[in-house]
């Protein structure tokens, strides 16, 4: 990542009240992923040996991280989000219901976050730091649209972070990817075809993929009459 490219999303919203403050000070040390100065050892993050590992790229509000990495216990699950509302949340969806209540072992207890770590900040941070075929798994769902032609080197999934996204994927490894704007669908297929990198395996691509975790931006577009488009690809 070069000095000027930098994060032009948000990084605050609303200011964080009561449990999402107790969450941010107690929780948030005990799964945060600083950034590093050497490569991952990615087994070393976690206190059990993870099967292989995931990274969800922009997790929003958390809800798919949170979802998922309840599903999959054996994964070794990282998410990257610079809005730290977003953080805040999915630490409340990781923490359940227990909120204040939890002491600093209760929060981190019976698996709810063994397997979550984040990265409160811009991904393409810790691509560096990552070693070649690091994840099995890599979701970016929903990635902001930059509709703008002149915005167009804002949007993520251009060639350079495809590039990486294929560096870190395994061989046959799956790069997940939802958008509800037609246009930015168009663009990704045009990008991941012109790369060479990834193979395309949905068919339909209005077809949610099975198992599919919805969130609540996803519900919000699907509201106001936005169609989801859905894209599987795997690496070549
Ligand atoms: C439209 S939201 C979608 C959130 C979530 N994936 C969902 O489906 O509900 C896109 C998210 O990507 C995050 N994002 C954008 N660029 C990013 C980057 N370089 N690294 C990590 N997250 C990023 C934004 O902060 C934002 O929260």
């Amino acid at each position: 990542m070069t000095e000027n490219e930098r994060f032009y999303g948000r990084r605050h919203g609303k200011k964080l009240k009561g449990t999402r403050i107790f969450l941010m000070e107690k929780l948030l040390p005990l799964v945060e992923i600083k950034k590093p100065n050497t490569v991952f050892d990615l087994k070393s993050l976690y206190p059990f040996t993870p099967k292989a590992f995931w990274l969800e790229i922009g997790f929003g509000g958390g809800e798919h991280l949170a979802q998922i990495s309840r599903e999959h216990k054996d994964i070794g699950f990282i998410g990257a989000e610079p809005f730290i509302n977003g953080v805040a949340s999915l630490l409340a969806h990781l923490n359940g219901s227990w909120g204040k209540s939890a002491n600093e072992d209760r929060l981190i207890a019976e698996g709810r976050s063994d397997n979550v770590r984040i990265y409160a900040d811009d991904v393409r941070q810790l691509f560096p730091f990552f070693k070649d075929e690091s994840f099995e798994r890599i979701f970016v769902l929903y990635p902001d649209p930059w509709p703008k032609a002149r915005h167009e080197d804002r949007r993520f999934l251009g060639q350079k972070n495809l590039k990486e996204i294929a560096r870190l994927l395994v061989s046959g490894g799956e790069l997940c990817v939802a958008t509800d704007v037609a246009s930015y669908a168009v663009w990704t297929i045009q990008q991941a075809e012109s790369s060479d990198l990834f193979i395309q395996t949905n068919e339909d691509i209005y077809q949610p993929p099975a198992d599919w975790i919805t969130t609540r931006y996803e519900q919000k577009g699907l509201k106001a009459g936005h169609r989801p488009v859905y894209l599987t690809y795997v690496k070549k």
